[in-house]
């Protein structure tokens, strides 16, 4: 799959965002190794630390089902964010050297990252 079309699932699934409190909605769309998509969006909380990011959303969706093995993952905000920390953390844990597309909400402005520029010198 190119990254367009990756990054066109993180679209929509940035559609699911529940970001009442940030206004910021964030996508996420993972691709396992035998080409199933996992969706991720923000779900945030009147409690706000038990908000969680699209990335780990969609991780933990996918490890929920028994997938663990990814060939990409595809990040959308509308200033084409970068993962926080603790995503930074899950992503080097659970999806290892992938391609790592960040985009702007329309696919305009996309670049790819590895973990490794992501996260230099990472514990584990
Ligand atoms: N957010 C993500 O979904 N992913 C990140 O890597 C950074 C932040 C969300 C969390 C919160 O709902 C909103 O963006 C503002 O911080």
């Amino acid at each position: 799959m190119n990254p367009l079309e990756l990054i066109k699932h993180a679209i929509k699934a940035q559609g699911n965002s529940q970001s009442q409190y940030s206004n910021f909605p964030v996508g996420c769309a993972l691709l396992s190794h035998d080409d199933t998509i996992i969706y991720g969006c923000n779900i945030e909380s009147a409690v706000y630390p038990s908000t969680l990011c699209a990335e780990r959303v969609a991780i933990y969706s996918a490890l929920s089902r028994g997938i663990v093995k990814f060939k990409s993952i595809a990040i959308v905000s509308n200033n084409s964010a970068k993962p926080c920390g603790s995503c930074r953390q899950i992503i080097y844990e659970y999806l290892g050297d992938i391609p790592i597309y960040i985009s702007d909400s329309k696919g305009l402005d996309y670049k790819e990252y590895s973990i490794g520029e992501l996260l230099p010198y990472p514990f584990g």
